[in-house]
């Protein structure tokens, strides 16, 4: 069995100018990024780079009619490295776009028309700080012409190269920071408990827990502005816990937050946050002697709390960044419960696999029902 695996070198630069140096941007590089982040950071530079707009291709998430009218606008261009400057949407198209022979359709890709060999040298700037997918050798997209979702795993999308740039998250607003920031803890604190989980896996869970909780505590008593002072431990905690959760899995609070982003459109790290905590209770309900002791005492030890009031002294915490809600004010009605919780566990044993113990039906609608 593989314990760890890391494809990609991790770089800091102190900001995007300093990348720009380093990495010697010219005009075969290929830039995938937003404008938001274009115009205060790269801009100014001139850089001879071809740049690509994501928003001019379609809000949201990634979907495949995006990517091939972005393919088509790059028709007859040639380029040695894609260098995806952005949030999940922009990483996620920057993973396919170095695809060897990926000339006019995403679908040749996902479909294994084409063989997944990468000719072009990747390199990804996250500009939140919780996918992880830096790091990563999946990229998920919307497919509009088949009304589902599909992901793409495999090696050869794993990016060469991750550089954390903090000036690049000044701009991100304090809602999207929380919730990437939350996901960023339950990556650390899911794979932890992942049957795949060891040593190598947890060491880096607990260190991106250290830094997690230390700030969200600061942010607390000295205020949101905080945030702004620690860009650079938070961008490397969430990396941190991006590399745990690649390797070791994420499990139940993924899996059950599926129906949440799927149907009412709750953007991903929060629909874990509503999650996170009751299905952690479940778990411990269900096998309270496991390794899930372990990660309690080691939270309630950064919560200065009792063990036994871990799960309520998080939520008292991460409450104080993003205030809980019931699942039925994202629009959630009560006869469609059952049928979540029965589609999930159809649909998602990709991650349910990775549960710390396995749930059945009436354990998932039951935590359903708890947070409705
Ligand atoms: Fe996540």
């Amino acid at each position: 069995m593989q314990l760890f695996k890391l494809h990609t070198a991790l770089h800091m630069a102190k900001d995007f100018a300093e990348f720009a140096k380093d990495f010697q941007l010219d005009d075969k590089d290929l830039v995938i990024t937003n404008d938001f982040l274009y115009k205060p950071f790269m801009e100014k530079l001139n850089l001879p780079c071809h740049f690509v707009m994501q928003e001019k291709y379609g809000l949201g998430e990634p979907s495949d009619e995006m990517m091939n009218q972005i393919l088509h606008d790059l028709s007859g261009k040639e380029f040695k490295r894609v260098i995806g400057i952005g949030g999940g949407t922009v990483i996620d198209i920057s993973k396919l776009f170095v695809i060897k022979g990926l000339k006019s359709d995403v679908m040749d890709a996902f479909d294994h028309k084409i063989p997944i060999v990468k000719d072009k040298t990747l390199i990804i700037l996250p500009t939140t700080c919780g996918t992880g997918s830096e790091v990563t050798n999946i990229s998920i997209a919307e497919i509009k012409s088949r009304h589902t979702k599909m992901g793409l795993a495999d090696d050869a999308i794993s990016p060469d190269h991750a550089v954390f740039v903090p000036e690049l998250l000044k701009g991100l607003p304090f809602k999207p920071y929380a919730c990437s920031s939350i996901d960023a803890l339950v990556h650390a604190v899911e794979s932890y408990v992942s049957p795949k989980a060891n040593v190598y896996t947890r060491t880096f869970s607990l260190r991106a827990i250290d830094t997690i909780i230390e700030v969200f505590q600061k942010i607390v008593e000295k205020g949101q502005e905080y945030r702004h002072e620690r860009h650079g431990d938070m961008l490397v905690a969430a990396n941190m816990a991006g590399i745990a959760f690649g390797n070791a899995g994420v499990g139940a609070v993924h899996a059950l937050s599926y129906p949440l982003g799927g149907n009412y459109h709750v953007p991903h790290g929060e629909s874990n946050y509503q999650l996170f905590t009751e299905v952690f209770k479940a778990y411990h309900a269900k096998d309270p002697n496991g390794c899930i002791r372990e990660i309690e005492a080691y939270l309630a030890a950064r919560l200065g709390c009792k063990v036994d009031e871990v799960y309520d002294s998080l939520d008292a915490l991460l409450s104080k960044l993003i205030p809980l809600k019931k699942l039925r004010e994202y629009g959630m009605k009560d006869e469609e419960v059952r049928g979540f919780a029965e589609n999930v566990l159809v649909t998602q044993q990709r991650l349910l696999k990775n549960n710390y113990v396995p749930f059945t039906v009436d354990e998932i609608e039951a935590i359903y029902r708890k947070l409705y």
